[in-house]
């Protein structure tokens, strides 16, 4: 067998062996739980190791303020509370990142604006958060992606004079450094997880804020504990802290328990050894990936210091093939790989179903469909690491050799390709593919939803493209569902749905002599124009577009036709269910 065959292909594996696990405990992490679960002393109110932990942390950052939270997750929403945060506030986050660094934002009922990324650092763009920025903009989350410290400076610029507060989210970045300041200790409060995988951990799950203002951190303390405000210990240690059992404002039980604190002490002694043997690592791949043409190491801004929480590299389109190929292939030669959230959080439904995420943030989308994740944690080997990239030169390699590649010079070729491959389709254009009765029927008939937020060529001629002022052939769309080797692919609805502006009949009428001149108005007509002359050009026999309440069916023979239109809510189950059989796959 040819030893450069792909594995995803029935060619030999790069690597049989699994990868290094992480976290990886060790006896003193053991020995830390034992002793903690042996004392009996297991919370925050009972025993010491909380408070250990949090004036440990604070030290290694140099500050003497630290809340150990449950997680990452109620460390954000924590400090959100104690900032004010509440209805009718706007806070500006990313569009790339965790879901946690904006969930917090809905939890306090205020107003997540989304703001584009950084191309580079994949971090929020402070020219995007500057257009953002209205009276009510209360904070700005600053989130550190993958160990990469966002451009503080830039944010802290436009938030300080406006009484705005940049949180830290260092989830993924502890002891990443921006111009020489550990991350975290820069802006109002930073935020911290130490979930199971991250750089260190409590136990599994934990979080914690650190900040320099003791007011603040005060404010922390009774929103993690009931609202309830402690009788403090003597500083020399002595009795834990009292309860007064007088809850002064809303609060939530946040707290840390003491076993995991005591874990989150053993992890705190090896952070500056984890951090090197991460940064070693991503260091040896970024060597030996450099080269590559069709992968993109991750950037290094100058004046930073990145902790490597994941190394997130970008597949160059130049490779020619989709993400989820690409990841599918290295997964197949024995490596952990994965995408890097394919889902802007724009995009998400909790936030686009609530109506927030309307702002276009086109960087954030395009690296949905173009970052992958590799592991580079502690116990990952030199070994290891010579697997990973033999493994991925393979991959591009093959694929650098497949007659997709994409040039210059022979773009008029692949589109030609694309072309050829649309023939097969079925174009539909929905606004919401996640509408249940829809995604319920289309799964019924066999198509799955193949990939969301990827790049999609719909074959536009150059004069339709300029009619309707699309820069170009190339039209990012939302969508693809596959069945049998055919796709559907849902061309974003850019649109509310409003009633055509003439009657259909007239608009086919219109469309099906050629006369497409007044489809270049904003609206309905031009996305059902769009929709029929893909389809056309593409050789389709069908289109299908679908509003939140209807689908109709256009069928071609010859001519364009209605050939069912069905009001999904209204209609008889049988009847909405026989309209998308016209849509069944080949
Ligand atoms: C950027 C970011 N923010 C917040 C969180 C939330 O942390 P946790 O999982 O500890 O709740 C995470 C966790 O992965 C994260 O990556």
């Amino acid at each position: 067998m040819d030893s450069e065959e792909l594995a995803i292909n029935g060619g030999p594996k790069v690597r049989e062996r699994p990868y290094p696990p992480w976290p990886a405990p060790g006896v003193d992490d053991v020995e830390a739980v034992t002793e903690v679960l042996s004392s009996g002393k297991l919370t925050q109110l009972t025993g010491g190791a909380v408070a250990a932990f949090e004036e440990a942390f604070a030290a290694w950052h140099g500050f003497d303020q630290c809340v150990a939270t449950s997680s990452g997750t109620t460390a954000i929403h924590t400090l959100l509370a104690a900032l004010g945060v509440g209805p009718g506030d706007e806070v500006i986050v990313p569009a790339h990142t965790f879901i946690a660094s904006a969930t917090p934002v809905l939890h306090q009922r205020a107003t997540p604006v989304f703001a584009d990324v950084n191309p580079r650092t994949f971090c929020i763009s402070p020219e995007s958060v500057a257009e953002r920025i209205t009276g009510r903009t209360k904070a700005i989350i600053a989130v550190h992606l993958n160990g990469h410290p966002a451009d503080l400076d830039a944010l802290l610029a436009l938030a300080e004079p406006q009484g705005i507060a940049v949180v830290e989210d260092a989830a993924q970045a502890h002891g990443a450094l921006y111009n020489g300041r550990k991350v975290g200790t820069i802006g109002r409060a930073g935020c911290f997880s130490f979930w199971e995988d991250k750089i260190m951990t409590t136990g599994g799950e934990g979080g914690c804020v650190i900040t320099g203002d003791p007011d603040l951190a005060e404010r922390m303390r009774r929103i993690r504990h009931h609202g309830e405000a402690l009788v403090q210990p003597a500083p020399t240690g002595g009795r834990p802290d009292e309860r007064t059992y007088y809850h002064a404002e809303l609060g939530y039980n946040y707290r840390m328990s003491s076993l995991h604190a005591a874990t989150g002490l053993v992890q705190l002694g090896k952070l500056e050894e984890y951090l090197e043997a991460r940064r070693r690592n991503a260091a040896f791949l970024t060597e030996h990936l450099t080269d590559s043409p069709a992968i993109e190491p991750p950037y290094l801004a100058p004046d930073s210091v990145h902790s490597f929480y994941k190394y997130v590299c970008r597949l160059r389109p130049e490779a020619g093939i989709s993400i989820d190929s690409f990841v599918g292939a290295v997964t197949a030669e024995g490596i952990p790989v994965s995408r890097r959230y394919p889902t802007p959080l724009p995009q998400q439904p909790v936030f686009r179903g609530s109506g927030f995420g309307k702002q276009p943030c086109p960087v954030a989308e395009r690296l949905a469909g173009e970052l992958f994740t590799l592991l580079v944690h502690p116990t990952v080997t030199e070994e290891d690491l010579r697997d990973v990239v033999a493994a991925l030169w393979k991959v591009a390699g093959r694929l650098e050799r497949s007659p997709h590649t994409r040039s210059g010079e022979d773009a008029a070729r692949e589109i030609e390709g694309i072309l050829d491959k649309l023939s097969l389709t079925t174009l539909i254009n929905k606004e919401d593919v996640q509408n249940r009765l829809v995604e319920f029927c289309l799964a019924a008939l066999g198509w799955r939803l193949d990939s969301t937020n990827t790049h999609v060529w719909v074959p536009l001629s150059e004069q339709m493209a300029s009619l309707w002022a699309f820069p170009s052939r190339q039209t990012k769309r939302d969508y693809v569902l596959s069945a049998r080797g055919a796709q559907v692919v849902h061309i974003e609805a850019q649109h509310e749905w409003r009633r055509f502006a003439v009657d259909l009949d007239t608009f086919l009428e219109r469309i099906n002599r050629g006369d497409w001149e007044d489809t270049r108005r904003e609206g309905p007509n031009k996305e059902l124009a769009v929709l029929l002359w893909g389809a056309q050009e593409a050789n389709c026999k069908r289109a299908a577009l679908i509003d939140e309440k209807r689908l109709l069916i256009f069928e071609r023979d010859g001519e364009w036709g209605l050939a069912r239109e069905v009001d999904l809510f209204v209609d008889p189950i049988e009847r909405v269910y026989a309209a998308f059989m016209l849509l069944a796959p080949p």
